[in-house]
């Protein structure tokens, strides 16, 4: 089974709301290994650079307002089909029609507010984590 890396952000409202340990907990127990792991408060730029696909989406302004205001934790998250896999933990994007279960069906209700952010393919996992993690 291929072994991949994505990129993992536990946005502000799940920090303010001291579910770190309950998200990256859910990834570890599901057999995912946590190899880089930081907290920071992102500054605008990083937001816009990290979302640059969805800057001429109508939400776009109001989800890097939200990303930066308030800490994150960055996790390079590693395992079989990582990818897909932290995705599948998450739920879809909107926390009402997520299922229970998931990270977002469980604890969301709001679309900006959704606890966390997974990378969606290869090239953007590649992309963010030498973003975030240029270390490697
Ligand atoms: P993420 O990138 O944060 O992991 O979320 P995602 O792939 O599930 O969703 P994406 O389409 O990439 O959208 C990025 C974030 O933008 C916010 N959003 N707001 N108001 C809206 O209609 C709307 N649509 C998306 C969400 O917070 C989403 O996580
Ligand atoms: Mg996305």
């Amino acid at each position: 089974m291929a072994e991949e890396s994505t990129l993992v952000i536990v946005k502000p409202d799940a920090v303010r709301r001291g579910l770190i340990g309950e998200i990256l907990g859910r990834l570890e127990r599901k057999g995912l290994r946590i190899e880089g792991l930081r907290s920071a408060r992102l500054a605008k730029e990083l937001a816009e650079r990290h979302y640059e696909e969805h800057q001429e989406k109508p939400f776009f302004g109001e989800l890097v307002a939200f990303i930066t205001d308030g800490d994150v934790v960055l996790a390079k998250v590693t395992g079989p089909q990582a990818i897909s896999v932290v995705r599948a933990l998450m739920g879809p994007t909107d926390p009402r029609s997520a299922p229970p279960g998931t990270i977002r069906g469980d604890f969301g209700t709001i679309i900006t507010a959704n606890l966390i952010h997974g990378s969606d393919s290869p090239e953007s996992a590649a992309r963010e984590l030498a973003l975030f993690f240029p270390e490697g």
